[in-house]
């Protein structure tokens, strides 16, 4: 906004408010923030006359303004432009004296009375930005116009005057000049022409004329000015200054679209240069002087980010292999970026495919150092960061699990409709198992939706997320007719699922509510929030049992009875799915070959009897075979060795307890327990090791430890390398 004039600063009244001759000024060329700044004064400017005349000290000002303007500015401006223009003095004293008069009234009439209530009253309102302003001007126009008329048809029959001709001469003069003064034609011309020497003098002298834009000065223009893109965008603009004048273009109706151009082509040169000077972390919240933040970022924008989270990804991932494939993962998405922006027309396209070209050269690079080792080293494709395993990263160590994925078919099968409740410990393979579970069972839509990911602010916000998720994810597997969700009220999600379920095709949709035990946290708030959760909940229970294609899994750690009755009433005949560790074959030969040869594997490299040995030691608990598997090989690579030894085994563990000591910790404290379960263990390890009868525990006690994962049906410890766990590093 420009600097707002200080002259009336006394008598109380806010500094912004302008002077009379800013007053006016405004009001012929920049009503819509003139109006803006009244609002901002406190004047509102379709009150009345009279409470105008009683109200602050703005608000008498602006009532004073109005009428000054009225009575004594417009007439005269009106009859000076008239006879200026108007040049047959003699024959035309009439026309002119009519045709102002005539305007005028009508003019004040139609237009300053309709829109400003006899100057005040009505209010300045829009209406001074759409209304009263371009009526008033064309009232102008339209008066001088047809005293132009009387003039000219005056002295061309006079004599032979007839009143028909008479009468259509002014009528049309009256159009034509109602339209050009409507659209400001001629102020227009005057800007086009500007705009040019401008463009000319920053050719000339290379420096920015934005100071100058027009823009900045006049808000009605409906024409898009030619010649405005290219000096907005001139590489000498001051950025400040420009994001002056883009704020003047989202004012002016003709130049709105030429600012959204704008704005999209800075975004686009902005990331340009963040990827330029390696500044990749402010691109993955999109902050920049252009980028919008994350609050409502464009899904181009998005692709963007995601991007260079994958760059980001790369540069932190441990071992050459994992980078690579980040790095080729971040290609995929520039890939897709440029499909898209080879079809696009819009303004901004051009600027995006540079953009693209200075990306591409920096993954381009990061790949070739991938490349380059990864060459060197046998590939470990194992994840030791404990992250979920997903299509695209990490699939090729996921393993086992088709028993689970072919039961949950089976259940989806069922006609009796009821949840499923897919239940494992921590780190288990819950995750990595709904992720992967499109590619298990293609018939399904099968939507993913972490609650950890999304925190929820409130219970409805479930649904939300949920139909966000939907629509990514399908539009992913190339989905077609998805209902939207229209609000975020229980009605809307209640309407929503019901369209889901009447898809045609008849494609089932599985909503897989990740971490659900988490929305137990939203419960401990204010009684409206529970209130909210309960009826949430009795959508989520109506939808289980009457509802044929759209299911519910959730997946946790709790059994329902385990939660509150909120959880027992909506899942009452959910049916269980349990996560235990990988089988024994499954992990064993995860461990000795997790690529085959022809990647680069040789199976001599991890020999059978060292994969049973770490068998034996993770009793196949998905996260740590992860974590064996990995820095086993991590220590074949440092000491530059292509086969593993038994030794090897012990120096790995040693690594896995350090590594793991969160998870270990949290395994021997596990929520809900109601006895000692650290000593129980230690218990356990001790008996074992002196060779005695196994400590006897309560039955609940062992189920419990076998239901959280720690002791097997047999009544031994579920991952011996917790003892080692416990006796060194706890
Ligand atoms: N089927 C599987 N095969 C191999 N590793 C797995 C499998 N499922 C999970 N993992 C490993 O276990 C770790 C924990 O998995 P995750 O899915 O996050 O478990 P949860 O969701 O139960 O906590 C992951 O790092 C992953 O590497
Ligand atoms: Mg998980």
């Amino acid at each position: 906004m420009p600097p707002v004039s200080q002259d009336t600063g006394s008598n109380g009244m806010d500094a912004a408010f302008p002077g009379f001759a800013r007053f006016v000024r405004m009001f012929w060329m920049q009503p819509i923030l003139l109006h803006r700044l009244l609002r901002s004064s406190d004047v509102e400017t379709d009150a009345s006359w009279l409470a105008l005349r009683r109200g602050t000290a703005a608000q008498r000002q602006y009532a004073r303004y109005s009428l000054l303007m009225l009575v004594v500015l417009m007439p005269a401006f009106t009859f000076i432009v008239g006879f200026v223009l108007e040049a047959d003095f003699a024959g035309v004293a009439f026309g002119v004296a009519f045709g102002v008069a005539g305007g005028v009234a009508s003019g004040m009439a139609g237009g300053v009375a309709g829109g400003m209530g006899f100057g005040v009253a009505g209010g300045v309102v829009e209406g001074i930005a759409l209304g009263a302003a371009v009526s008033v001007a064309s009232s102008v126009a339209s008066s001088v116009a047809s005293s132009v008329a009387f003039g000219v048809t005056g002295g061309v029959i006079r004599g032979v005057a007839s009143g028909v001709a008479f009468g259509v001469a002014s009528g049309v003069a009256f159009g034509v000049a109602f339209s050009i003064s409507f659209l400001r034609i001629p102020i227009s011309v005057v800007e086009v022409t500007w705009l040019t020497i401008c463009r000319t003098i920053e050719r000339l002298w290379g420096r920015s004329t934005l100071p100058w834009c027009p823009v900045r000065y006049h808000d009605l223009s409906y024409l898009p000015l030619p010649g405005l893109r290219a000096q907005l965008l001139s590489p000498y603009a001051d950025p400040e200054m420009l994001e002056d004048v883009l704020a003047a273009c989202t004012r002016a109706p003709g130049q709105r679209r030429i600012a959204r151009d704008v704005l999209a082509a800075l975004q686009a040169r902005e990331l340009r240069d963040l990827l330029a000077t390696n500044h990749l972390r402010a691109i993955t919240g999109l902050r920049g002087r252009w980028l919008p933040g994350l609050a409502a970022p464009e899904p181009r924008l998005v692709q963007w980010r995601d991007f260079v989270a994958a760059l980001l990804a790369a540069q932190i991932a441990l071992g050459p292999r994992h980078r690579l494939q980040q790095v080729q993962r971040a290609e995929r998405i520039l890939e897709q970026l440029r499909t898209g922006l080879l079809t696009d027309s819009r303004f901004e396209a051009g600027e995006y495919l540079q953009t693209l070209e200075t990306a591409r050269r920096l993954s381009t690079a990061m790949r070739q150092e991938a490349q380059k080792l990864a060459a060197e080293q046998l590939p470990n494709p194992f994840r030791p960061d404990g992250n979920p395993l997903i299509p695209e990263f990490g699939a090729e160590t996921f393993r086992g699990r088709a028993d689970a994925a072919r039961r949950i078919e089976l259940l989806l099968s069922e006609q009796q409709a009821a949840a499923i409740a897919l239940l494992a410990p921590r780190r288990m393979g819950k995750t990595s198992l709904l992720r992967m579970l499109p590619q298990m069972l293609p018939d399904t839509l099968c939507v993913f939706f972490d609650l950890q990911d999304h925190p929820l602010r409130q219970p409805l916000d479930l649904f939300t997320g949920l139909a966000r998720c939907v629509h990514e994810q399908a539009s992913a597997a190339q989905r077609p007719s998805l209902p939207t969700l229209a609000g975020d009220t229980l009605d809307d999600a209640r309407t929503w699922l019901e369209a889901l379920d009447h898809r045609p095709g008849g494609e089932r949709v599985l909503l897989c509510l990740d971490e659900f035990e988490r929305l137990e946290d939203l419960a401990d708030e204010q009684p409206d929030t529970r209130l909210q959760l309960r009826r949430m909940m009795g959508l989520l229970r109506a939808t289980i049992q009457h509802r044929r294609r759209v299911r519910f899994l959730v997946s946790g750690t709790a059994t329902f009875d385990e939660l509150g009755t909120l959880w027992t009433d909506t899942f009452i005949s959910a049916q269980e799915v349990r996560l235990g560790p990988l089988a024994p074959d499954v992990a064993e030969a995860l461990i000795h070959q997790p690529l085959p040869e022809s990647e680069g594997f040789p199976s001599t490299t991890v020999p059978e009897a060292i994969a049973k040995a770490v068998l034996a030691r993770t009793g196949g608990q998905p996260y740590l075979t992860q974590l064996f598997g990995y820095w086993l090989i991590d220590t074949l690579n440092e000491s530059k060795r292509r086969t593993a030894l038994l030794e090897d085994i012990d120096t790995v563990e040693e690594l896995v307890c350090d590594k793991a000591g969160g998870y270990f910790r949290e395994s021997v404290n596990p929520r809900g327990a109601e006895f000692d379960v650290r000593a129980a263990i230690e218990a356990i390890v001790a008996s074992d090791a002196a060779g005695d009868a196994a400590v006897e525990l309560s039955g609940e006690q062992k189920r419990f430890l076998v239901r959280r994962g720690l002791l097997t049906r047999e009544g031994t410890l579920a991952f011996p390398v917790l003892a080692r766990w416990l006796q060194d590093f706890a």
